[in-house]
């Protein structure tokens, strides 16, 4: 069964077997039957945060639960719970039509509900966790959904619970948001200051921020459609006081934000990639995008071994040039 549509890094690689769920009695039930009881279970998503390096000899289980539904709601909040399998910006589409506030800042990021809280995704200075009520997972091992609350995901810089020793023991089937009926619109990303400048829009409502940070994101990242890619390839990395006082002596121009509740420094990526002349950078179809030296793209047919190369070498690179150590983002399989 080809993977090809259903990575955004659009390699082309075979799984074994494919189904899809609709719901979660539909895999229990498909469990009880024993019939891929000899093969590992893979859950996929939207495929926009994998390489993948080789054929999968598994059952991918494509989770394409569906439904977006207000469980609870006060004078100030609204708990709204999606299945896993919803599309994450139409879910944010659907909440910013509503004019619950809270997720406006992550519109347009690629993937699913159910993939969001696997890395807590964020952009734009908000992260899931900022609105996440609880999610209900379903335990392979016992075959009962369980409810986790945010102090139970372990939220993290694109890390939860289910990245480390929840890894491979759930399928996320449905996420609750507590979203709020007024907006306190977060603008302080220079970027966004910009486009609604741009604008004269002084008021912003959370439409409008939703429609700059599209705006922005359409002017630098490529669109998976066009270009094969899965976003961000490596992390930001972060350096504690003493290796970033160190860089930053070195390389004055150097972008760097403090880290909450930390004296580590966190340093762009894509800004020493760029440094180190890896922008636009293309070697066969493998390449760094022109725009935003973090994002490496399939340009037509490369492999996930050619991106995987090349990011190994901008690995290196990164480390001989600034003494830093690149953290892949991406899951590689
Ligand atoms: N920069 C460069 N050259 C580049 C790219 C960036 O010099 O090629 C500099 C920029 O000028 C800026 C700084 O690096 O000073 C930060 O750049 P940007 O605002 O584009 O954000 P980022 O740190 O590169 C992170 C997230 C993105 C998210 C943006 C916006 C990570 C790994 N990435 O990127 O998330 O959209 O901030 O909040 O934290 C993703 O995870 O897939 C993703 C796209």
């Amino acid at each position: 069964y080809s993977l090809q549509s259903l990575n955004t890094f659009g390699i082309e690689v075979k799984a074994k077997y494919f189904v899809e769920i609709r719901s979660i009695e539909q895999y229990h039930a498909l469990l009880n039957s024993g019939q891929y009881a000899h093969v590992a279970h893979i859950f996929w998503g939207g495929g926009s945060n994998v390489l993948l390096t080789q054929d999968i000899n598994a059952l991918v289980v494509k989770v394409a639960i569906e439904g977006i539904e207000v469980i609870k709601e006060d004078d100030q909040h609204v708990w709204v719970r999606a299945g896993a399998g919803v599309v994450w910006h139409d879910f944010v589409q659907y909440t910013v039509s509503h004019h619950w506030a809270g997720i406006e800042n992550l519109s347009l990021i690629p993937g699913t509900v159910g993939a969001a809280p696997m890395q807590n995704i964020g952009a734009y200075g908000v992260e899931i966790k900022d609105t996440f009520d609880h999610l209900q997972a379903f335990h392979l091992d016992n075959q009962r959904l369980e409810t986790f609350d945010a102090a139970a995901c372990q939220f993290g810089y694109r890390e939860s619970y289910f990245k480390h020793e929840g890894k491979g023991k759930y399928v996320i089937a449905y996420v609750c948001f507590k979203l709020n009926k007024v907006a306190s619109p977060k603008t302080s990303y220079g970027a966004i200051q910009e486009v609604l400048l741009a604008k004269s829009i002084t008021q912003p409502s959370i439409q409008d921020v939703s429609d700059a940070i599209i705006e922005i994101r359409q002017s630098k990242l490529p669109d998976p459609k066009d270009i094969g890619n899965s976003g961000s390839f490596f992390k930001n990395p972060t350096l504690d006081k003493e290796s970033a006082t160190e860089l930053i002596e070195k390389y004055p121009q150097i972008p760097h934000y403090p880290v909450a509740g930390s004296t580590d420094i966190k340093f762009p990526a894509g800004w020493l990639i760029e440094q180190a002349g890896w922008k636009g950078f293309r070697e066969g179809d493998a390449g760094v995008h022109a725009k935003q030296a973090l994002v490496l793209v399939n340009y037509g047919h490369a492999t996930g071994q050619q991106i995987l190369t090349l990011s190994e070498k901008i690995k290196q690179s990164i480390l001989r040039k600034f003494g830093v150590v690149l953290e892949t983002e991406v899951n590689i399989l």
